[in-house]
């Protein structure tokens, strides 16, 4: 049996969760190590890591603010995030090609669900391709519509789950 061990992220992560980002997303949706680098040091509380056996095999990350424009490239950035923000936008779900089909992506979200709980806030939002529409409702995601974002010249959509916090 494998140890699985769920935890707010530590700057000593950066390479590896940079290392995850750039071999599961395709081209330019990877972020780079820099925009990592400052989610970690922005806001810790909203970016935890998955650990198979000691090795960090996926990661969820976001931003806190309290008017969500989800077609906003500069919010990757970070630039307009407030960590006392009501709502929450995700940024990356991710999980390393080696360790996908095991259910990380949904014990980290439900992990994540809790801790957004936890720290009150309103509703959790996120832009994903139409695959992935079906896998969000499976955590309760509740679909909003198509996105403005043309990233990567793909289709993308809008979903989000209102807490009870
Ligand atoms: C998408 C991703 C995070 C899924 O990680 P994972 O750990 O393999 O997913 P899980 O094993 O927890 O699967 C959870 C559910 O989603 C489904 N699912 C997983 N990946 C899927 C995919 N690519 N397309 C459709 N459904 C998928 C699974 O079948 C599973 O459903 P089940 O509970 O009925 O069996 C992973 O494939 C990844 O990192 N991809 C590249 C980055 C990416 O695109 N992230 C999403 C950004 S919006």
């Amino acid at each position: 049996m494998n140890d699985v061990n769920i935890r707010e992220v530590r700057i000593q992560d950066l390479d590896r969760c940079f290392e995850i980002e750039s071999v599961s997303y395709a081209g330019d949706e990877a972020a780079s190590k820099e925009k990592i680098e400052n989610r970690i040091n922005t806001y810790s509380e909203g970016f935890i890591v998955l650990e198979q056996d000691k090795t960090v095999a996926g990661f969820i990350n976001c931003g806190a603010c309290n008017k969500v424009e989800l077609s906003d490239e500069e919010f990757k950035e970070l630039v307009g995030h407030d960590s006392e923000g009501k709502y929450v936008v995700i940024l990356s779900v991710v999980v390393h090609p080696d360790f996908q089909g095991k259910g990380y992506a949904k014990l980290l979200m439900d992990s994540f669900i809790e801790k957004m709980t936890n720290l009150h806030k309103k509703e959790i939002y996120l832009i994903c391709q139409t695959s992935l529409v079906d896998m969000y409702k499976k955590s309760g995601f509740v679909y909003i519509g198509e996105s403005q974002s043309d990233h990567g010249g793909l289709s993308w959509h809008e979903m989000s789950l209102p807490l009870n916090s």
